[in-house]
């Protein structure tokens, strides 16, 4: 292999050959469960066991070394103690190694980072990549390769995982078999020093043998390209992530809202779902979608119906519809048409269509059959309680024989059955068969909000954002970030960051800097009563808590109070600060207070948020995220999901608010923090929004310095 090229990832899902450097003698040693595992899967292609002492191991003849072999390896597995593997690594670059799969241990994950880079920049400048370390191995059904020490057999299939905690790879083993899922493929990535989820994203997304996707992360590394994979992958099949690490302690640093109003899970919830990623709660959700998308067929449209021999269960389905999306038929002179013929008089043909507790298997069939041939009705929940009147032995094979008539007929179908033994026995023997039932309502029902995010994400249209929106000086702003880094500041000031605002096309109140009270009068009068009074300093980055802010200044009087005020409570607060003066502006009319920002985040780069803003803020949270490309609808759709869209369309005889300019706004200042690398943090709280047709005005802007920058007088 060519020094610094990287080897074709197809090599390693469909390696013509293995080594497994540290195959031992020993069974209960992973090197020995390994090369077991490989010999009982059937792979198809050669394998190599190397191991100093030589021997046989299972039949097969041990090389002493890779030496040993005049071929090229494709892949190495490689399992033995920690401070040996980079000399095993080396050897590999000498014997044409493609993949190296590090099993090992011992690395990054207690701290042992240098050898964990070492070993992955060889690799690479040797034209090899890694797999690891600290992996439990990899599976491809496509050459029956099970370079795992799982213990189980694992069955052929269409489901992909990916995942970074080894130990729950095994595990997840165990359970796809009971829940009897195949595997295309299972990859434990571990440290990720090399090879991550988006490398094995691009291979799968096109592999023809993975119709599922399932990831399973706990941490991001590489997170702009991950954004762009995923994006890419979920356009083409589903792909259901369960991301362990709810905690806040990856969120920012409180220094801007945009940091620390949400934890780093908030912000990765929200670029899972702009990526069109599926987030399980759980493991148990993660595999019933996996299953369920897996065997049904998608969906041609967004009505279902709920079909029941039950009132309250029901109506428990018609919460879980609405908790999880589900868009229910409600065009009740069609369903009555179609169901009236099976349903007793003192049933209800309205959404859920009510069969009564004294439907038997026949009176499904007859329902189902009807909502199968109706055109209009694209999906269907069917719920089942349990009652003396039905005839129970007939229940299995009643719901068999209508999933595989809905299967062929390409219409979604899902059960819920609930009842005591002989209910429970036919959940446990039909879910073997893969048919698609649950005991939860919820459970079912959320298969159907997972399969309907993905029908609703792949039938998107592309969108791109349009050169007008992004119209912004940045040679302005950057010449503006230059100048406070070369003071050594790590914030703008107040009249430099309007500056910013200016530059990107942003609109803010009138506003002046007053160095002395006369100029702050003669300012005032200027723009006009009344006006608001902030201090400038760059020192002070909190201006309210030095008691730096005053608003709703009527006359002179108030002015020439408010300015020794200011000055007075910044000198006593903050003695050291250097004071540039005092900010005048006009007292901005009333209008809906949200918040905007944009910042750069560890895992995903550049991202950009909107919320409910002014003194809100901090008690309500209500805030969205977006990493980018950020589309119009992607910015549009950040504005929906707060609690707070309501008020943006205006509520109890309000006027719509400017949502447009909203739209803009988020745009732009993405591309303010997209394009100026200097710039970590902007943060607009209030935009005042007006309404529709009036604009919207940044009243407060806090810009901050990105930290690599901070302090740097000689750049
Ligand atoms: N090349 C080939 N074989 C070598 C070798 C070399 N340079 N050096 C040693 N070996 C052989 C040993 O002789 C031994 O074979 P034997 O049992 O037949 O004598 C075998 O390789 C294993 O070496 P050993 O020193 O016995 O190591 P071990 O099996 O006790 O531990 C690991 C090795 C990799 C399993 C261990 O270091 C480790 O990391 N364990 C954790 C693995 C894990 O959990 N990974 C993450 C999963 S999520």
């Amino acid at each position: 292999m060519g020094k610094g090229s990287d080897p074709k990832i197809e090599y390693l899902f469909k390696p013509r050959s293995i080594a497994v450097i540290g195959a031992s003698h020993d069974e209960n040693k992973i090197g020995y469960q390994i090369l077991r595992n490989i010999r009982a899967g059937g792979y198809s292609g050669k394998v190599y066991p190397i191991n100093p002492r030589g021997g046989e191991i299972l039949g097969l003849p041990v090389y002493s070394s890779l030496a040993e072999l005049d071929e090229e390896i494709d892949v190495a597995c490689i399992v033995i103690p920690a401070k040996l593997v980079f000399d095993a690594v080396k050897d590999c670059a000498q014997h044409g190694v493609k993949f190296i799969l590090i099993i090992t241990s011992g690395f990054s994950e207690v701290g042992n980072i240098e050898d964990e880079k070492k070993i992955a920049s060889y690799a690479r400048e040797h034209g090899m990549r890694v797999l690891g370390p600290n992996i439990f191995g990899i599976y491809s059904a496509a050459t029956s390769l099970d370079a795992t020490f799982g213990s189980g057999k694992i069955m052929p299939g269409s489901v992909a995982i990916i995942t970074q905690s080894g130990a729950l790879g095994a595990a997840m083993i165990g359970k796809t078999a009971v829940e009897n899922i195949g595997l295309s493929t299972m990859v434990s990535v571990g440290n990720k020093s090399d090879i991550d989820e988006s490398d094995l994203l691009e291979y799968l997304m096109d592999d023809q043998g993975t119709k599922i996707i399932l990831l399973y992360i706990e941490g991001v590394k590489k997170g702009e390209r991950l954004v762009k994979t995923l994006k890419e992958a979920t356009k083409r099949k589903p792909i259901i992530m369960i991301k362990a690490g709810r905690s806040k302690r990856g969120a920012m640093a409180a220094a801007s809202h945009t940091g620390s109003l949400a934890g780093a899970d908030e912000i990765f919830d929200d670029i899972m779902r702009q990526c069109g990623v599926l987030r399980a709660e759980s493991l148990q959700e993660a595999f019933d979608w996996c299953k369920f998308l897996a065997n049904t067929p998608p969906p041609s449209g967004e009505n279902t119906v709920i079909i029941t021999n039950g009132g309250g269960i029901g109506v428990m389905a018609t919460d879980a519809c609405e908790k999880y999306g589900v868009k229910l038929y409600d065009d009740i002179h069609t369903l009555r048409e179609i169901f009236s013929w099976v349903t007793p008089g003192f049933g209800s043909t309205k959404n859920p269509i009510d069969l009564t507790g004294q439907a038997t298997s026949g009176d499904y069939d007859s329902a189902l059959d009807e909502a199968l041939k109706s055109d209009g009705i694209k999906a269907v929940i069917a719920l089942y309680c349990e009652t003396a009147l039905f005839d129970a032995e007939n229940l299995p094979t009643m719901i068999e024989r209508n999933y595989l008539k809905y299967k062929s007929e390409g219409k979604p179908l899902v059960f819920s059955v609930f009842g005591g033994d002989a209910t429970e026995n036919c959940i446990t023997s039909l879910r073997k068969h893969n048919v698609p039932i649950f005991a939860d309502i919820y459970a079912a029902v959320s298969c159907f909000g997972a399969m309907y995010s993905y029908y609703r994400n792949s039938g998107a249209r592309p969108e791109r954002i349009r050169d007008v929106d992004v119209d912004i000086d940045i040679d302005a702003i950057d010449h503006i970030v230059s100048q406070a880094i070369a003071e050594g500041r790590y914030f703008l000031l107040a009249p430099e960051a309007q500056n910013v605002m200016r530059a990107a096309g942003i609109a803010i109140p009138e506003s002046y800097l007053a160095r002395n009270l006369d100029e702050a009068l003669r300012r005032a009068v200027e723009i006009g009563y009344p006006v608001v009074m902030k201090i400038v300093s760059r020192d002070i980055l909190h201006k309210s808590d030095v008691g730096g802010v005053a608003l709703d200044l009527e006359n002179r009087e108030e002015v020439i109070d408010a300015y020794q005020a200011i000055i007075r409570n910044s000198k006593a607060r903050q003695p050291d600060a250097h004071i540039e003066g005092v900010e005048v502006s006009k007292m901005v009319e009333s209008g809906m207070e949200t918040i905007i920002g944009a910042r750069r985040d560890r895992a995903f780069g550049p991202i950009v948020m909107f919320g409910l803003g002014g003194i809100y803020v901090e008690v309500m949270k209500d805030v969205s995220f977006r990493a980018f490309p950020l589309t119009r609808v992607e910015a549009m759709r950040m504005l929906k999901e707060t609690r707070s869209y309501p008020l943006l369309l205006g509520t109890r005889g309000e006027e719509r608010k400017d949502i447009d300019s909203v739209v803009k706004t988020i745009i732009k200042l993405g591309a303010v923090i997209q394009r100026c690398k200097d710039i970590s943090d902007i943060e607009i709280n209030p935009l005042v929004v007006y309404d529709h047709g009036k604009g919207v005005e940044a009243v407060d802007v806090r810009i901050l310095i990105s930290e690599s920058k901070r302090g740097k007088t000689d750049e």
